[in-house]
């Protein structure tokens, strides 16, 4: 391998950690909890994530309170043995000597209706019968600022290696900085700062719990994909004033998956496209400091060098790839053929979350 064109393979840090490569394992839901509960089947697939080769893995979102469910196939980080459960994890990726960060969710108006659920949202909203909505009051936002900093805390208390708040694909943080739901008249509406506030208020929550020093990263998304959207000079101000804070890592997104618009990983928004959001990912990374990470739609592993090369963009980081190749990284070290994937989604169905086995036609 030459060293001097091979950047994919060099070493790059987020905060005090080295991340010994660019590619990162994009978080990517499991669709495998029992009632909130870390399965088997989260530790089956974290060994796979683990030993493919990757200088960072991230879980599939988990939900920073009971409440704030999509469902009970998504983990809850509030339940009694949760912190044991991740400790398997943790001993998991050591194993494997693979970085290992957690992302934390609450996921709005996507929860689902089962008991206990929240019900709340940056706005009142009916989204179903059996999913109508309030307006988030001032408490409840608080709490679920304080939710985020107790999951993080756990995670950091079983040896995750650091955390990454979720505050894209239009789940609840997004919904706040979205235009397009946000139409709030208190502190928490209006100008781009104030859309933010709750993920500022996130963030110090979790910097507030797990103390100096300690990863954290946000995955952030630089359009709704519908309008009103989110806009791009927006975004790079929220990324920077999370910079100021403390913040260590940026991924960058896009698409509230909501309403029609496209989302982050439509098969449509894939054609003939690589990079997707990298225009975005660009415009943040020349503009902060910490290392911005890119995802959406990399294929080839060429496109990854070239972007690595010419943008100051620090990973690169896939999903629906990985699903298909889990040691997709490891293969890229001398098998420089594209990713297989055909971004068809139907990694969705949870049955081919292990290893998809879709045919190429
Ligand atoms: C099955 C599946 C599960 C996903 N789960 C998550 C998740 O838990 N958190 C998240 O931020 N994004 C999630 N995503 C979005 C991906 O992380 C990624 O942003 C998107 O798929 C585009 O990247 P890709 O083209 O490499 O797949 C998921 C995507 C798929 C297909």
């Amino acid at each position: 391998m030459d060293k001097d064109t091979n950047l994919i393979y060099r070493p790059f840090s987020i905060g005090s950690l080295t991340v010994p490569n660019r590619l990162v394992r994009s978080a990517t839901f499991e669709f495998a909890a029992d009632e909130g509960r870390i399965t088997q089947r989260h530790l089956d697939l974290w060994r796979l994530m683990a030993e493919g080769g990757c200088g960072l893995n991230i879980t599939g979102m988990m939900a920073t309170a009971a409440g704030g469910k999509i469902g009970p196939m998504m983990v809850e980080c509030s339940y009694d043995g949760y912190v044991d459960d991740l400790k398997k994890a943790v001993e998991v990726a050591q194993k494997n000597h693979s970085l290992l960060f957690v992302q934390l969710n609450h996921a709005g108006y996507k929860t689902s209706p089962q008991d206990g659920h929240d019900r709340l949202g940056v706005r009142a909203m009916e989204v179903a019968p059996d999913r109508v909505y309030h307006e988030a009051t001032l408490a409840e936002i608080q709490r679920i600022a304080e939710d985020f900093g107790r999951a993080a805390k756990r995670c950091q208390a079983a040896g995750i290696d650091g955390v990454q708040i979720h505050a894209a694909h239009g789940y609840l943080i997004n919904t706040f900085l979205s235009p397009y739901y946000n139409h709030r008249a208190d502190s928490y509406g209006g100008p781009m700062e104030n859309r933010a506030r709750l993920l500022f208020e996130v963030y110090e929550a979790v910097r507030g719990a797990v103390g100096q020093g300690y990863p954290v990263g946000v995955k952030l998304p630089i359009s709704d994909r519908v309008e009103p959207s989110i806009t791009l000079e927006e975004s790079v101000y929220v990324a920077q004033r999370l910079e100021k804070l403390g913040l260590d890592m940026i991924e960058i997104s896009a698409g509230l998956t909501m309403d029609g618009g496209d989302s982050s990983f439509s098969p449509a928004a894939q054609e003939g496209s690589e990079g997707l959001f990298l225009y975005g990912a660009k415009a943040v990374a020349e503009k902060v400091k910490i290392p911005t990470i890119s995802v959406g739609g990399y294929r080839r592993p060429e496109f990854v060098e070239k972007v690595l090369a010419e943008t100051p963009v620090a990973a690169i980081s896939f999903c629906r790839p990985m699903i298909r190749e889990p040691n997709l990284a490891n293969r890229w070290k001398t098998d420089r053929s594209p990713a297989t994937c055909l971004s068809c989604n139907l990694c969705f169905r949870s049955s081919e979350i292990i290893a998809c086995q879709v045919d190429k036609k």
